[in-house]
């Protein structure tokens, strides 16, 4: 434990969008030593069962506030009444590839929702301390890119006619192809290529933009991709590696997106809740973002190979050319920052998280649902996966916009 890991305890803590994946994650983390409300609408798509998502709030020693961060009356009775101390603010509307069919909702939560959070914030008669952000490597866009030699470029969007061809790189203003570095927020300013991405931003700057000069210390999380047990196996539009683990407990095929090679970085969610209770606890709040994940890249093609091994499943994955807008191609995490700033780095191995994460999908596919076939598993497990299209642009078995890429 660290020094002032003391400050967590005895506090009012607030967490928006506390009954979703990592808001969860801090429920149960905060709730043992301090009071925790959360302020959380169930969104549907995220809580196909909402008494459960109640019950789970409940059981962890928290109190649900049923309510939209839209709503200006409920934040106002809430900041009146329960005089939070410290504030996590994770609620929003998280698909990327759905951010583009679904514009104005994700404006709308995710930006007007911040500002009457913070509005609420500021009017409250009893401020917090701290303000805490999830935001997201959305924000960078490509991220940090270098040409061959090394040198440090800058990336232009990825054009639609050339994604139809099956090109998937990036490339510079001179067309040099561009490679993938780790980003951190201390040497690469966002350039967001998704609404996603651009209303995480707009998130970032109405929390500190519009906290400024109040006294309340503000911190900004831009977390990379986050995996674990809890995420919603119900939602299609977010989390590639819980929709890969799904898939591969069903013995279902895994279809991949672009040519395979989009690379994460995948960040357990008990590790993103200690960053958090970092983020809160830290007696100097940093003053920049401080990016979130382990600095190891991972493409879709190996997560996918990775995940049929370690669940036995002999389903092929194909590589199917299909393309989601405001994808980006390389996203790494340079976690620097986060020790020096935080005193934080991630501990958990990502294959000892990827077995966690199929353990608990089977767990919970045993209640909900059944495997859809089943194929001879061989000894050694898994299945080959191409690393190039099989047929371009093949039909995608999922919704418009779903997460079969990256998210
Ligand atoms: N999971 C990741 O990989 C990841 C990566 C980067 C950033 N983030 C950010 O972290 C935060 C939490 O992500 P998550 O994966 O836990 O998502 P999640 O969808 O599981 O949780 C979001 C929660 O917000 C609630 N919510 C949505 N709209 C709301 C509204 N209008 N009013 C009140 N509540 C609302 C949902 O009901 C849900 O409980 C989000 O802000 C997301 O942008 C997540």
């Amino acid at each position: 434990m660290r020094q002032d890991d003391d400050r967590l305890e005895g506090r009012r803590v607030l967490i928006v969008g506390g009954a979703g994946f990592i808001g969860s994650g801090l429920v149960r983390a905060f709730a043992t030593a301090n009071e925790v409300v959360v302020l959380d609408n169930l969104h549907p798509q995220v809580h196909p069962d909402r008494a459960a998502a109640r019950q789970r709030i409940e059981a962890a020693g928290a109190r649900l506030v049923t309510a939209d961060i839209r709503d200006e009356a409920a934040l106002a009775r809430l900041f009146g009444r329960f005089r939070p101390q410290i504030v996590f603010h994770l609620a929003a509307e998280t698909g990327t590839g759905q951010s583009h069919a679904a514009l104005g909702r994700h404006v709308d939560v995710n930006v007007v929702g911040t500002a009457r959070l913070i509005e609420a914030v500021r009017r409250a008669e009893t401020q917090p301390d701290r303000v805490i952000l999830a935001s997201s490597r959305a924000v960078y866009g490509q991220g940090a890119m270098v040409d061959r030699a090394g040198r440090p470029a800058l990336a232009l969007p990825r054009r639609r006619a050339m994604l139809e061809r099956g090109c998937f790189d990036v490339f510079g203003p001179d067309g040099r192809k561009l490679y993938g570095r780790p980003t951190s927020a201390r040497d690469r300013l966002p350039d967001p290529v998704s609404i996603y991405g651009s209303t995480k931003l707009m998130q970032e700057h109405l929390v500190t933009q519009g906290l400024w000069g109040s006294g309340i210390d503000t911190v900004i999380l831009r977390l990379h991709n986050v995996y674990g047990p809890g995420q919603s196996l119900a939602n299609p539009y977010t989390g590639v590696l819980a929709r890969f683990a799904r898939l591969a407990v069903q013995e279902r095929p895994i279809e991949i997106f672009e040519d395979g090679r989009i690379v994460r970085d995948f960040v357990h969610v008990d590790d993103v809740v200690r960053a958090f209770g970092r983020a809160a606890a830290c007696r100097q709040a940093p003053l920049l973002p401080i990016d979130i994940g382990t600095g190891r890249a991972v493409t879709l093609s190996a997560l996918a190979r990775t995940l049929l091994r370690l669940s036995g499943s002999r389903r092929p994955c194909r590589v199917s050319g299909a393309f989601q807008p405001g994808d980006v191609r390389h996203a790494v995490a340079d976690p620097a920052p986060a020790l020096r700033f935080l005193g934080w780095s991630p501990e958990i191995e990502f294959e000892a998280g990827l077995a966690d994460v199929l353990r608990w999908v089977r767990d919970t596919l045993s209640i909900s649902s059944r495997p859809a076939s089943k194929s001879p598993r061989s000894a050694e497990g898994g299945a080959p996966c191409p690393t190039r299209r099989s047929s371009p642009l093949a039909t995608a078995t999922l919704p418009p916009f779903a997460a079969a890429g990256s998210s």
